[in-house]
């Protein structure tokens, strides 16, 4: 047991995570990295870069807390409505990260898996995200998972038409299908499903984030901007989570 201080709306009040109960997959959606560039008068693309370096201090955090699985939402299949300057920023700063960060999550055992269809990325973005994976997959710390151009529902009807493949090229039965074996099909189908979703800037909404996996996820929602999230909010969120009831439906015993 640990004793934390926390910096936001529990201000001044002691906070213990239990490290018994920390989440295995924490997924988080980060935003508000264009209003937090705004409210400083800033390009939007100063926002995404100071949301960078929040990236850096929670997959810090998480890989020191032992969770096992961090998946991070930063491109969605709707995101390419934004400005093509913007996008184009965001591509770069997504080539320079696995760049510059590598190293040191190689060294700190960390795998860089990605989901989402890459192959609409820039050939720079999907060289180094293939590179770090290959380079990283035999690695036995916390899975970083790169949510890029990744959406809920393309990916479960990229599953539905690889599904139908199989059914149709090896002879599977109809009755075969169930909530397992669809679930292989899916981009995250190594994972287990997400025990926290993590939104902060106000939203609270999925913005077709995991739409399969969350079923029984809990929710945490911050006001916070991505680049102004700390590691004692991310303590935060986890100490809220310890302190949910997850009953999946059934009752309290
Ligand atoms: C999140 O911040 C980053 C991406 C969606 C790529 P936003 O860019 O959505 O920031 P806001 O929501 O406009 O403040
Ligand atoms: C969700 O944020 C996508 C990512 C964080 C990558 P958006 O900013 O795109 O979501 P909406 O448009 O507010 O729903
Ligand atoms: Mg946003």
């Amino acid at each position: 047991m640990l004793n934390l201080f926390s910096s936001n709306k529990t201000e001044n009040e002691d906070i213990t995570l239990d490290f018994e109960k920390i989440p295995k997959h924490i997924a988080i959606i980060m935003d508000g990295n264009g209003r937090w560039a705004q409210a400083r008068k800033l390009p939007r693309v100063m926002g995404h870069k100071a949301g960078v370096e929040t990236v850096r201090t929670v997959v810090k955090k998480c890989n020191s807390l032992g969770v096992k699985y961090l998946t991070l939402y930063m491109f969605s299949t709707e995101n390419w409505k934004r400005p093509k300057d913007e996008i184009n920023s965001l591509m770069k700063l997504l080539a320079q990260y696995l760049k510059s960060e590598f190293d040191e999550l190689n060294s700190n055992n960390v795998v860089i898996n990605h989901i989402g269809d890459i192959s609409k990325l820039p050939e720079i973005c999907q060289k180094e995200l293939i590179d770090a994976y290959e380079k990283t997959k035999n690695n036995t710390g916390l899975v970083l998972t790169l949510a890029i151009n990744y959406g809920g529902r393309d990916e479960i009807i990229y599953a539905v038409k690889r599904l139908y493949k199989d059914i149709s090229e090896k002879g599977m039965n109809i009755d075969d299908i169930d909530k397992d074996l669809f679930n292989n099909y899916l981009y995250t189908a190594e994972m287990p499903d997400p025990d926290i979703i993590i939104r902060p800037s106000g939203e609270q909404r999925l913005s077709n984030f995991l739409l399969w996996q969350c079923a029984y996820s809990e929710f945490w929602y911050s006001d916070i901007n991505w680049p102004d999230f700390t590691e004692k909010d991310l303590e935060m969120a986890i100490y809220d989570y310890q302190h949910r009831d997850r009953r999946f439906g059934g009752i309290k015993k």
